[in-house]
């Protein structure tokens, strides 16, 4: 049986990153090296101050301390990384097309066949290759294919092993998953390597825990697991809609059906839209595959969950505009949070973006709080939309270090990201500062809104 002691993971981020800083915590045993040809981020990663790694998780910074340089190690010599290792993680990005076929749907797979060119090219010695990365069901056909083609008589063996931790929880939910997945062949090498696989699980997962399957199982059930999540959120969202027109309540509707232990209470938040780099990504590739098998019913159910996320994040921009009397030219409107969930410096698909690109359009001016995310992405999201020129973007969006100052002298104020501290903000001070009548939009129903409203605040939530 094969006993892993030297692991390599192509791909340093949000993925890459903690969960190979846990099995090198949980695995002293293991020498883990993580490669990423980006050079700024590896040397962030190796940052003498241990604060200044480039993804802000809670408890992240603690593992990494304890483990890098005694068995952790990052590093932008991918070659050498491969060929040292007995197992390589593929945790690469795996974006949604930009061009040609499947553009806007499907899934961008140039970097992970990057990666098996690469391994193949730089192997001399067995390796079982893992994909951590969230794929379309079947890549690994095309891993393997490449892999098997080399004529250099190494064997390699690709398993599935979807990631499933969510940003600003990483930490716990690697140390503590409710469940690892695990997707292998059923031949007997197959198996070899997917119980090479959970024995490194096995240090700190209960056995019960880590779930083995054929790969393509694996494969499919992280786009199933991500469009399931996502879907519940869209239903919440759509109800919060017809609950803002019949006087019911949306907190009160998800606990009421919640408490179903068929339903269970988890996503059920209603919120200005889900964001985060994987929820559309995952589930536009979910459509795409289906339609390319012709299994078109199939494919406009799934769609309609993106529909109803990109017209909850329209609709909640539009409220503003509507409450602020049709017009929200010249008006300055404070953002409370640019980052896609709390706890996490993430903006990926943020809501937030959509949000101030729908004010922007209505010229609004916009200034920004956000705990974790700095000045630079959130011009960089903008722009990257493409709505108008940078110097536009800069001219209509100004990023403040402190809540009070960002919220002096505004229309309104828009809740975008659940952030803790807003919850406990002095909000006499900064009604005092406001512009009368001083609103708020409560994008993520977390604030007070009775209290707020007895300050003397016109509130309006999401569902309410
Ligand atoms: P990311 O963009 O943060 O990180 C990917 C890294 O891979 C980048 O730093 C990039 O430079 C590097 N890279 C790309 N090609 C490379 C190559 N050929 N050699 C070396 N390095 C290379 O992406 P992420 O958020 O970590 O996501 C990675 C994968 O995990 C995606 O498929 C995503 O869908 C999936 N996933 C993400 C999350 C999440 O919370 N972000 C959760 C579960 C699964
Ligand atoms: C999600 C999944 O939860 C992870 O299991 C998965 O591994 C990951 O995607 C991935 O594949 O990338 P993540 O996107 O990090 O994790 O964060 P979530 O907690 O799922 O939140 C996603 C979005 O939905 C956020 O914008 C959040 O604010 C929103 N949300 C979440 C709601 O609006 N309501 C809810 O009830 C829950």
């Amino acid at each position: 049986m094969t006993k892993i002691t030297s692991i390599c993971c192509i791909g340093a981020g949000y993925v890459g990153g903690p969960t190979m800083a846990v099995v090198a915590k949980q695995c002293p045993h293991i020498k883990v090296t993580i490669v990423d040809l980006n050079e700024a981020r590896i040397a962030a990663w190796n940052d003498v101050d241990v604060n200044n790694i480039p993804v802000y998780e809670p408890g992240l910074s603690e593992v990494v301390a304890e483990a890098r340089g005694r068995n952790l190690f990052f590093s932008t010599d991918v070659d050498r990384a491969i060929e040292e290792a007995e197992m390589v993680f593929i945790s690469v990005n795996t974006p949604t097309k930009t061009y040609g076929a499947g553009k806007g749907m499907g899934a961008d797979l140039k970097w992970i066949e990057l990666c098996a060119r690469q391994i193949a090219r730089v192997s001399k010695t067995d390796k079982i290759i893992v994909e951590k990365s969230t794929l379309p069901v079947r890549t690994a056909e095309a891993v393997r294919d490449i892999l098997h083609n080399t004529g250099n008589g190494v064997n390699f063996q690709v398993l599935s092993n979807p990631e499933f931790l969510a940003e600003g929880t990483a930490v716990d939910d690697l140390l503590n998953p409710d469940r690892v997945l695990i997707g292998g062949d059923a031949n007997p090498e197959g198996q070899e390597a997917v119980q090479a696989l959970v024995d490194v699980y096995a240090n700190w997962i209960p056995r019960e825990r880590i779930l083995t399957t054929n790969v393509w199982s694996s494969e499919l059930s992280k786009l199933v697991a991500n469009a399931y999540l996502a879907q519940r959120i869209s239903s919440i969202n759509s109800i919060s809609e017809l609950c803002e027109k019949t006087e019911a309540n949306v907190n009160e509707v998800a606990r009421a059906i919640g408490t179903d232990s068929r339903i269970g209470p988890k996503f059920l938040k209603a919120s200005v839209g889900f964001g985060g780099s994987c929820f559309q990504k995952d589930i536009l590739n979910l459509v795409y595959i289906s339609r390319s098998f012709g299994l078109q019913e199939v494919a406009d159910y799934w769609e309609q969950v993106i529909i109803m996320n990109d017209h909850q994040k329209k609709r909640f921009a539009l409220n503003i505009v509507k409450d602020l009397y049709n017009t929200v030219s010249g008006k300055k409107i404070a953002f409370l949070g640019w980052a896609f969930k709390k706890d996490t410096n993430d903006t990926r698909e943020s809501a937030a973006i959509y949000v101030a690109d729908e004010l922007l359009n209505e010229q609004a001016t916009i200034q920004v709080y956000d705990p974790k995310v700095e000045d630079k992405q959130i011009y960089a999201d903008l722009d990257y939309l493409g709505t108008r020129s940078p110097d536009l973007n800069k001219k209509g969006v100004t990023v403040s270090e402190d809540p009070y100052a960002a919220c002096a002298d505004a229309h309104a104020i828009a809740v975008l990201t659940e952030w803790d501290e807003f919850i406990d903000y002095d909000w006499q001070r900064i009604y005092d500062g406001m512009l009368k009548p001083a609103k708020i939009f409560d994008g993520r129903n977390i604030l007070d809104h009775k209290k707020l409203r007895a300050i003397g605040f016109k509130v309006s939530g999401i569902g309410m």
